[in-house]
C-alpha cells in the first residue's frame, strides 16, 4: 500500500519521492488514555509465563482502542513517518510500579497495568515475539541500567552512548519493530533515531547507489554468541539501503559491521557521521509507548548518569512482527519466542 499521491512531493535536490512529513508523536487526551487502560485492564494472562494468551487477549482488547489513536498507529504502520518512529505519549502509569531493578532478570515491567496498554497498542502494529537469547527470553523485557554493565554496548549499559544500530542486522529474523514503554525517564537519556529517507536525502544519488550493493558484512552480537553453532561466523554482505527509493530501508550497525573494501568502510563511516550530525532525539518520560520501525530507521541512545536507587529509568521493551508464521520453524513450543539456536 501506498501513500496517496496528495501525500507525496519532489524532492529536488536528490530527485527522489518522498512522503509528506508523517508525524512523530501523538498526545492522548485524558478520555483515550483511560479508554486504553480500561482495555488492557481484561487481559488476564501473565506476560512472562504466558506469552501466547497474553497476546491473544490483547488483541482482542486493541479492538476497544478509541479510533483516533487506531488512526494514527496504522497511518504509522503503513507510512511510517519522517523520524521513523512514532511516540505515543500519555498513556497511564499506574502505582502497581515498583522500584526499578538493577538487572534484567526479574520480568518486573511485564507485570504492570502499563505493559498491557503496550502490548494492546503493539496489536496495531502486527504481533508481539521474544526471544530465547535476549533479555533472558521475556516477551517484554526490563531496560534498566544494570551497574555491571554501564559501559556496555547493550541495552542495559547507560554510561557510554549506545552506538547507532538497527535492531538484530545480523539476523533473518530480527523485528520488524521495537516498542519501548517508559515507565521512569531520565532527562539526560535520549534516544536516537534516523530514518532511511533523512538518509537518502542527505546523500549524493552516487553514494545512495553504492548503499544499495552488499558491501558491508558483519559480525554477531555477542549476546547472542553463546547459543548458536558458529559464533565467530561473518555474515553478509548485504547493503545499508534496500528497498523502494522514495521509503528506503536501513540495515546497519555501527559496532558489528564493516565494509568489504576501503570505499564501502569509508562510506559505513560517513553513515554515521551523518546519523551523528542530523539523527532526531527524543527524551522519554512515564507514559511515553515509542514505536520504532526497525526496518525504515536506525537509531542509539545518548550517555546518561543512573543513580541505582531504585528510581532510575525503567523501560519496558518489546519486539513486534508483522506475521509470525514466516518465523514458523524458529519458534519454540509457546509460539511466541524465536529459539536461541536460530539467532
Ligand atoms: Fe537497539
Amino acid at each position: 500500500m501506498r501513500a496517496p499521491t496528495s501525500a507525496n512531493k519532489r524532492n529536488k535536490e536528490s530527485d527522489i519521492t518522498v512522503h509528506e512529513l508523517q508525524p512523530s508523536l501523538f498526545t492522548l487526551d485524558a478520555a483515550q488514555a483511560e479508554a486504553i487502560r480500561t482495555a488492557a485492564l481484561t487481559i488476564t494472562a501473565d506476560a512472562n509465563t504466558q506469552p501466547d494468551d497474553f497476546n491473544l487477549q490483547a488483541a482482542a482488547a486493541s479492538f476497544s482502542v478509541p479510533a483516533e489513536v487506531r488512526d494514527a498507529i496504522l497511518n504509522f504502520s503503513n507510512f511510517g513517518s519522517d523520524t521513523g518512529i512514532l511516540v505515543v505519549r500519555g498513556l497511564i502509569v499506574d502505582d502497581d510500579l515498583v522500584d526499578t531493578p538493577l538487572d534484567n532478570k526479574g520480568g518486573i515491567g511485564a507485570k504492570t497495568t502499563f505493559a498491557k496498554q503496550q502490548a494492546v497498542l503493539a496489536q496495531l502494529l502486527g504481533t508481539m515475539i521474544a526471544y530465547e537469547a535476549e533479555g533472558n527470553g521475556h516477551l517484554i523485557q526490563d531496560m534498566v541500567p544494570n551497574p555491571k554493565l554501564a559501559t556496555t554496548q547493550q541495552s542495559q549499559g547507560s554510561k557510554v552512548e549506545l552506538e547507532a544500530h538497527t535492531e538484530q542486522c545480523f539476523s533473518d529474523y530480527k523485528p520488524d519493530y521495537v516498542i519501548l514503554g517508559a515507565l521512569r525517564g531520565d532527562p539526560d537519556a535520549l534516544t536516537y533515531a534516523f530514518s532511511g529517507r533523512k538518509i537518502a536525502k542527505l546523500f549524493t544519488p552516487e553514494e545512495v547507489a553504492k548503499l544499495r550493493q552488499p558491501l558491508w558484512a558483519t559480525t554477531i552480537d555477542e549476546s547472542f554468541q553463546p547459543f548458536i553453532p558458529n559464533p565467530d561466523a561473518i555474515r553478509g554482505p548485504f547493503p545499508i539501503l534496500n528497498g523502494p527509493d522514495d521509503d528506503p530501508y536501513v540495515l546497519v550497525d555501527q559496532d558489528l559491521m564493516h565494509g568489504i573494501t576501503a570505499d564501502a568502510q569509508k562510506l559505513l563511516e560517513k553513515v554515521v557521521q551523518v546519523y551523528i550530525e542530523n539523527r532526531d532525539a527524543h527524551n522519554l518520560q512515564p507514559g511515553d509507548l515509542l514505536m520504532l520501525d526497525n526496518l525504515r530507521a536506525m537509531h542509539g541512545r545518548s550517555m546518561y548518569s543512573p543513580r541505582f536507587d531504585g528510581k532510575d529509568r525503567f523501560i519496558a521493551r518489546g519486539f513486534v512482527v508483522r506475521d509470525r508464521r514466516r518465523l514458523w520453524p524458529q519458534l519454540l513450543q509457546d509460539r511466541r519466542t524465536v529459539a536461541a539456536v536460530f539467532s
